[in-house]
């Protein structure tokens, strides 16, 4: 589903992927490990373009995600969760996962807010699966932080992706939220066989969520594996310098961040 050979970028002199080798296969839940600054979410927004890598070669879908033409055919294959859930807080839930919708509907009827008849089933199917059918017609701001990020995972299932990018989707939420959070992810996904690539700082979560762990430290992939086989000799490469497991997790761990290409994509 997602083929990524010798991928590389540089922000100016600073190389953030170097060399890049990762094959994902459809439905596969493979969960990306690192500290901060690793390169997770340049990864991501390598797969779908949000950030244009320099060289290598990366295939999502059958589409070639480094020289389409059109990223709009990209993206609409390629849902994305972020960490701050992206909602639209003064619009209804429904009307927040539609507009998962919009890449498949009209321009016209997108700014008309025209949603055929099908689209609102779906939408509704998808809030299902987050068990937030109740809430469709509320204030999308009534909700707590883990309900808005169900409605974000509900308006990336609404686009019907075959891939989901999630970038630290449970990184503001309390564990026991975290958790459930990712479990609907997970059940979700699997359910539609959509495969998945999601940035996380919690090992735990990783090997509890994850089928399957790569591990990047300064833009190399120091990991690739069954997230049950990873040991501590595997842990102290993805986090080098850190001792002990806790370490591990403060390192990947930088609460309440956003970066600002996050707030671009989000305007
Ligand atoms: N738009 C940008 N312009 C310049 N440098 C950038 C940009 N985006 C990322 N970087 C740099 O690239 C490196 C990797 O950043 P990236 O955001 O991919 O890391 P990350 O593993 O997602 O980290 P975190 O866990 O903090 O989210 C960092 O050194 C970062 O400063
Ligand atoms: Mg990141």
């Amino acid at each position: 589903m997602i083929s990524i050979r010798q991928l590389t970028k540089h922000y100016g002199s600073n190389p953030v992927l170097r060399g890049i080798d990762v094959e994902v296969a459809a439905g596969e839940f493979v969960v990306v490990l690192g500290q901060s600054g690793a390169g997770k979410s340049t990864l991501l927004r390598c797969i779908n373009r949000l950030v244009q890598a320099d060289s290598g070669t990366l295939t999502v879908a059958g589409i070639d995600a480094l020289g389409c033409r059109d990223t709009r055919v990209l993206r609409r294959q390629t849902a994305m969760i972020f960490q701050h859930h992206n909602v639209v807080p003064r619009l209804s839930v429904l009307k927040n996962v539609l507009t998962g919708r919009l890449g498949a509907v009209s321009t016209l009827s997108s700014i008309l807010q025209l949603f055929r008849r099908e689209d609102v089933a779906l939408a509704m199917q998808c809030l299902a699966r987050v068990e937030l059918s109740h809430k469709a017609g509320e204030r999308t701001d009534a909700l707590s932080g883990g309900q808005m990020q169900r409605v974000g995972i509900a308006r990336a299932l609404a686009q019907q992706p075959k891939v989901i990018l999630a970038d630290e989707p449970v990184a503001s939420l309390d564990p026991k939220t975290a958790r459930l959070v990712l479990q609907y992810l997970r059940e979700a996904t699997r359910e539609l066989g959509i495969t998945v690539l999601c940035n996380l700082h919690q090992v735990d979560y990783a090997r509890e969520f994850g089928d399957r762990i790569i591990g990047l430290a300064h833009g190399k992939l120091v990991y690739d594996g069954n997230a049950r086989d990873m040991t501590d000799a595997d842990l102290q490469r993805i986090y080098p310098g850190q001792a002990t497991h806790a370490e591990c997790e403060a390192a990947g761990a930088v609460d309440a961040k956003v970066h600002p290409a996050e707030l671009r994509v989000s305007a």
